[in-house]
């Protein structure tokens, strides 16, 4: 059995649980479901898989400072996240702990299939090690003595551990990464990837027998997994591994990630998989990192952007349209209120927001409220050709930034047409159709408002989801987007049932600016 075509497998990173979630969970959760969310308008079956790392001595430690169990911190801490997919609209299939039964029978799985393959053994292991990144250092990659990603100071390690030959996969790994173009993205990190293979690939420590908080070595229960060990085998866990039926989804389509761990995704997990005899994942995409307001975001700064509180403040679908928005996926991005609020009131509140509120309001003046009959106009020939034209050139550009997962391009693509049918409103001017008594005219002009409404926000819909359909509620369009594929929805005078408009509450209320 091979994956079926239509299946598409989209994941984020599982999040430990010795911290409770900030803005950098929430983008990259974000921007996988909104690609969920357009491969299900595209007609696919979609597996979007969340979830929680909750193993490991980070968190073993964040335990003991609370005076709880790990598993205490872990059930505490797992709700915060789950609560705050539902707050941010989160479509996941599927949400996964390490803790669970299914995935310790997955790990003890590949971990089993890895050994048969003789790619594992007993050694000993002395090194630098950072236990914040729970990443093993060799003294040149230390940065002044301490940690090359933190920063922190690294601490001293021997034990007996079990290794995993990676050193045989050097050469596997740069061949896959060459004859798949398209497996590291953006692909500014490929060669950052291809030369740290290229600098030699040593044996990786894959056990721990310092502390119990984690999966039992299969066969040596004195050893636990190491965690990245654990947790990268989540992806395959939720597919239903080690039963057949994971090659329904498996491989993976992609792997959201931040940048910060790109080398466990592009590297280490793909030498399990490849040792197991598994197909590694198609894609792993890599995001960058938000600063706030310029500076690093740390606890000790108190700066840590509260992803509640801002989707409280502002309303999900403006957090989730600024996050998409605002910075190009893969860059770094800065966060501050004073560039969320210029967001909502311009992009939002003025292009978006008004249009509807004109429109619909419109609709309720000039035609009793009916939704408008479908009308050609020769007087408008010009002005309706172009912007049919731009609604058809839409799919592709949309579908193709999508692909490409650069999000902030398809919104750009959307808002170069919004901003053309505040244009049309402008020139169409239908006070004045109104004015001289031309009920063909107006049926024509509003109609394309309306219908122009319609098709925007089921390109809207994955960014944000709830406002999307509150305009298909204002427009009066009887069903749910999403229950049919954009390929068809999208299309100029594609049948919809509809009836009367209702104008709504503001869509995105304007916020006050410093
Ligand atoms: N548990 C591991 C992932 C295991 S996946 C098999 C882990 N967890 S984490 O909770 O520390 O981080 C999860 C994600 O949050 C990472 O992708 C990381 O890049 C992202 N972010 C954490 N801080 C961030 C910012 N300041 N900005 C953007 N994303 C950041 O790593």
């Amino acid at each position: 059995m091979n994956k079926a075509v239509d299946t598409f497998y989209v994941t984020t990173p599982i999040y430990y649980v010795n911290d409770i979630p900030h803005i950098g969970h929430a983008y990259t959760t974000v921007s996988a479901d909104c690609l969920a969310r357009y491969k299900r308008l595209k007609g696919y079956r979609v597996l979007f898989l969340t979830g929680t790392d909750e193993h490991g001595q980070k968190v073993e430690k964040a335990a003991t400072a609370a005076g709880l169990t790990p598993k205490e911190l872990a059930d505490r801490v797992v709700v915060r996240f789950k609560d705050l997919w539902k707050v941010l609209d989160i479509s996941n299939d599927d949400f996964i702990r390490t803790t669970e039964e299914r995935h310790r029978r997955a790990a003890t799985r590949i971990w089993q299939e890895v050994a048969r393959r003789g790619d594992i053994y007993l050694g000993e292991y002395e090194d630098w090690y950072c236990t914040p990144c729970e990443n093993f250092l060799t003294s040149n990659q230390l940065a002044d003595g301490r940690c090359p990603d933190c920063g922190r100071p690294v601490d001293r390690l021997k034990e007996k551990s079990y290794f995993f030959r990676l050193s045989r996969y050097g050469e596997r790994i740069l061949k896959y990464i060459e004859e798949n173009p398209g497996f590291i993205g953006p692909p500014e990190r490929r060669n950052e990837m291809v030369s740290f293979i290229k600098e030699g690939l040593r044996d990786l420590s894959v056990s721990r027998t310092t502390f119990s908080w984690g999966i039992p070595v299969p066969g040596d229960p004195s050893h636990v997994m190491y965690v990245w060990f654990d947790a990268l085998t989540n992806y395959l866990t939720a597919t239903g591994y080690p039963d057949e039926r994971y090659r329904e989804f498996w491989p993976a389509d992609v792997h959201i990630i931040g940048k910060d761990i790109l080398r466990f995704h592009t590297v280490y997990w793909p030498a399990f998989l490849m040792s197991a005899g598994i197909a590694p994942p198609k894609k792993v995409f890599a995001h960058g990192w938000w600063t706030v307001d310029g500076r690093k975001m740390s606890k000790s700064l108190g700066n840590v952007v509260d992803p509640f509180a801002v989707a409280g403040d502002y309303g999900t679908d403006q957090f989730r349209y600024f996050l998409l928005r605002e910075v190009p996926f893969g860059l770094d991005g800065d966060f501050s209120t004073a560039t969320l609020k210029g967001r909502i009131n311009g992009e939002l509140a003025n292009d978006l927001g008004n249009l509807l509120s004109r429109t619909v309001s419109m609709i309720a003046r000039y035609l009793n409220g009916e939704v408008p009959a479908r009308v050609a106009s020769r007087d408008r020939a010009e002005l309706e050709g172009r912007l049919q034209s731009m609604f058809r050139e839409l799919l592709d550009r949309v579908d193709s930034s999508m692909e490409e997962l650069a999000f902030h391009h398809a919104l750009e693509a959307i808002w170069s047409v919004i901003r053309e049918m505040n244009g049309y409103v402008e020139r169409a001017a239908p006070w004045q159709v109104a004015k001289a008594g031309d009920r063909e005219g107006l049926s024509n002009v509003l109609f394309t408002l309306w219908e122009g409404l319609r098709i925007l926000s089921v390109y809207l819909f994955p960014f944000m989801p709830g406002s999307a359909q509150r305009i298909w509620d204002q427009l009066g369009v009887d069903e749910r987007i999403g229950d049919r594929s954009i390929d068809d929805l999208a299309r100029w005078g594609s049948e919809v049932p509809a009836l009367r408009v209702e104008k709504g509450p503001p869509l995105f209320p304007r916020v006050e600016e410093a």
